[in-house]
């Protein structure tokens, strides 16, 4: 099987800031890849290009071994720190809403029995993370958590094949943060879905990952921060059942730790 994602020498410039720099990274349907770094290092432009959001200045990117479409589809959905779900809608229209703006662009208007079905899908989704008593709930009326769990529903309706988080649970308190944890490794075992989630905890990204990627600045000019840009640094394998890799990623665990407080 081809790699699902290939990156080759790719570069992100913003006139003559440079935010990323030869990024190089394969991966395979199924991988769960973890992102870590320093806060303004290109994490999130980078989860945009794999959107289709901005394309790179310089280099490749390959979906399916094919140049990555420029804009936005639905096998790619996106959660960020704080998901802008319609507010004057349900929780069930918000979700219902995502099914029939994709489906009306195939088949106009959806009415009757389609209509109906896409209600029904969505309540099947949002069951399955959890907010099945509350399909008609205002946004307004639902607690953090249960915000992203709406967004990740929203992401999944489309059936994307790849997932992007962003920093999806940063907001959340600890205890609610572990049940997310619950949803997302069961969601992923569940769908073969391809994960991205940039996060700022690292035990996290051990915690959830198959493979944590660590974004860092090679080279640093004092008076220049942006004359050079980010590239992944790290690309470790988390093997969870290999106790023999586990020093290693110990190791990786406090050396990465120490560099990221060094650089802020
Ligand atoms: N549309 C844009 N135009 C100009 N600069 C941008 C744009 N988007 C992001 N940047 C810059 O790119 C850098 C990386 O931003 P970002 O990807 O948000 O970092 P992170 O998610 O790692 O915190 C920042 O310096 C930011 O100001
Ligand atoms: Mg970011």
């Amino acid at each position: 099987m081809g790699a699902l994602l290939e990156v080759k020498q790719v570069w992100k410039e913003y006139g003559s800031s440079i935010v990323l720099e030869k990024l190089n990274l394969t991966v395979k349907e199924g991988e769960f890849c973890t992102i870590v770094g320093t806060s303004g290092c290109g994490k999130t432009t980078f989860l945009r290009m794999l959107l289709g959001q901005e394309g790179p200045s310089r280099g490749t990117l390959l979906l399916d071994g094919k140049p990555m479409p420029a804009e936005p589809g639905p096998d790619r959905g996106i959660v960020f720190q704080r998901y802008s779900v319609f507010p004057h809608m349900s929780v069930l229209d918000n979700v219902t809403f995502g099914l029939e703006v994709t489906r009306s662009r195939l088949l106009g208007r959806l009415f009757g029995g389609a209509r109906r079905k896409a209600r029904e899908e969505a309540a099947a989704m949002l069951a399955q993370v959890g907010l099945g008593h509350a399909l008609e709930r205002y946004p307004s009326e639902l607690s953090g958590g249960m915000q992203q769990r709406l967004a990740i529903a929203q992401a999944l309706i489309k059936k994307p094949r790849i997932l992007l988080l962003d920093e999806p649970f940063g907001a959340l308190d600890p205890g609610i943060r572990a049940d997310m944890h619950a949803l997302v490794l069961k969601l992923w075992k569940e769908s073969g879905l391809t994960i991205f989630m940039i996060t700022h905890d690292l035990k996290e990204g051990f915690k959830l990952g198959t493979r944590l990627l660590v974004f860092d600045k090679p080279r640093l000019d004092a008076q220049a921060p942006n004359r050079y840009g980010a590239t992944i640094t790290y690309d470790l394998a988390i093997g969870r059942d290999e106790p023999a890799l586990l020093d290693e990623i110990q190791g990786a665990v406090t050396e990465t730790s120490r560099f990221i407080h060094d650089s802020r």
